[in-house]
C-alpha cells in the first residue's frame, strides 16, 4: 500500500493479528485498549478525541455522543459484517466513512449454521455431554439418543442475502428442501421458494435466521412468529441475538411448542452458565463464533486495516456501509 503524508492517530477498541498491527503501525500511531472487554464508554469517549481513525467490533456503541466527542475522526473500521453498533446516518452527515467486512465471513457463517443444524438435529452435543459425564451406561438401544434425519426436510431462511443464499445451497446438497422470505425479487436462489413470512414458520422443520438487525427486525421474532412453528421444528440464529425475543424463545422451549434452538448469537452477550438457556437440553449454544475460522478471521483483519488506510487516505474503501 502507499504511504501517507502523516501518521494519522488511531483507537483500536481491542487487539488484532499480530501482521494487521505491523502494517498499522507503518502508517499510523496507533493507541489499543487493554483490558476489560468492551472498552468502557468513558475511555472511548476519552481517547477518540484527537483521533482520525477508530477500530471497533460489534459491541462497541459507536452513537452520536461517541462521533460527537471525536473531533477530528475521518474513518471507522469495524471488524465484522454488522454495523447496528454504529449510528452510521449520524456519522454520514458528519462526512466519516465507515468500511466493513461483508463477503469474507460468508462462507464461514453459513458452514456454522449447517453445523449447528446437524449438531441439533443429531443431538450430537448432548451426546457429547452424555459420554463426558459418565452417563452412558447402556450400549444402543432403538429409543436412544434418536435424532431428526436432515435429508427431504425443509429449511426456512429468514433473510436471503449473502450468508441466506450459501446456506440454501449447501443444504441443497444435503437434500433439503428450502423455502425463504424477504427479497422476492431473488425468487432465483437455485431450486428455493419464496413464502410469506407466516407460510415459512409454519411449513419449516428448521428456521434459519440471516437479516440483519436494525429497529425494523427488533424481536421479529416472538412469540406470535414461534407460536406458527411446527412441535417438531428448530430455530437456528447466527445473525444477531436481538432479533430473537429471547424471553419468548426461552419459553417456547421449556413448554417444547418448538422442538430446539442453535444460538450463537444472544440478545445480551456474553451470557453466563446461569442463563436460563443453559439448563435446556433441547439448545445448543456456542459463543459468537460465526465467523471464527482462521482463515476469516485472519481476512477480516486484513480488511478492516484495508478500510482504515484508505478511508484515511480519502480512497475508496474496499468494502463502504
Ligand atoms: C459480524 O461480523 O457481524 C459477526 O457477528 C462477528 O463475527
Amino acid at each position: 500500500m502507499f504511504k501517507m503524508k502523516r501518521k494519522f492517530k488511531v483507537l483500536l477498541t481491542r487487539r488484532l493479528h499480530d501482521f494487521a498491527l505491523t502494517e498499522l503501525r507503518e502508517r499510523c500511531e496507533i493507541t489499543i485498549h487493554s483490558g476489560k472487554i468492551p472498552m468502557p464508554k468513558q475511555k472511548i469517549l476519552e481517547e477518540i478525541k484527537d483521533k482520525d481513525g477508530l477500530i471497533c467490533f460489534p459491541y462497541d456503541a459507536i452513537d452520536k455522543e461517541v462521533i460527537d466527542s471525536a473531533n477530528k475522526l475521518k474513518t471507522i473500521s469495524t471488524y465484522s459484517v454488522g454495523f447496528d453498533h454504529i449510528d452510521v446516518n449520524y456519522a454520514k452527515k458528519k462526512k466519516i466513512s465507515i468500511g466493513y467486512t461483508p463477503e469474507v465471513l460468508t462462507n464461514a457463517t453459513a458452514e456454522l449454521t449447517i453445523g449447528l443444524m446437524m449438531d441439533l438435529l443429531r443431538r450430537i452435543t448432548e451426546g457429547d455431554y452424555i459420554i463426558r459425564k459418565g452417563k452412558w451406561t447402556e450400549i444402543f438401544g432403538p429409543f436412544d439418543y434418536v435424532g431428526t434425519e436432515i435429508s427431504d426436510k425443509t429449511l426456512g431462511i429468514l433473510g436471503m442475502g449473502r450468508i441466506g443464499k450459501i446456506v440454501a445451497k449447501k443444504a441443497s446438497c444435503l437434500g433439503m428442501n428450502i423455502l425463504y422470505h424477504n427479497r422476492k425479487t431473488i425468487a432465483k436462489s437455485g431450486k428455493a421458494k419464496y413464502v410469506s413470512l407466516n407460510e415459512l414458520f409454519k411449513k419449516s422443520d428448521v428456521i434459519t435466521v440471516h437479516v440483519p438487525y436494525s429497529k425494523n427486525t427488533h424481536h421479529m421474532i416472538n412469540s406470535t412468529l414461534l407460536r406458527k412453528m411446527k412441535k417438531t421444528s428448530f430455530l437456528i440464529n447466527t445473525s444477531r441475538g436481538k432479533i430473537v425475543n429471547q424471553k419468548d424463545l426461552l419459553k417456547a422451549l421449556q413448554l417444547k411448542k418448538i422442538q430446539g434452538a442453535a444460538l450463537d448469537v444472544f440478545e445480551d452477550e456474553p451470557i453466563g452458565k446461569s442463563n436460563e438457556l443453559v439448563k435446556l437440553k433441547n439448545v445448543v449454544l456456542v459463543p459468537h463464533i460465526g465467523s471464527s475460522t482462521s482463515e476469516t478471521r485472519r481476512t477480516m483483519a486484513e480488511i478492516t486495516v484495508k478500510n482504515l488506510i484508505l478511508g484515511l487516505s480519502n480512497k475508496k474503501l474496499v468494502y463502504s456501509v
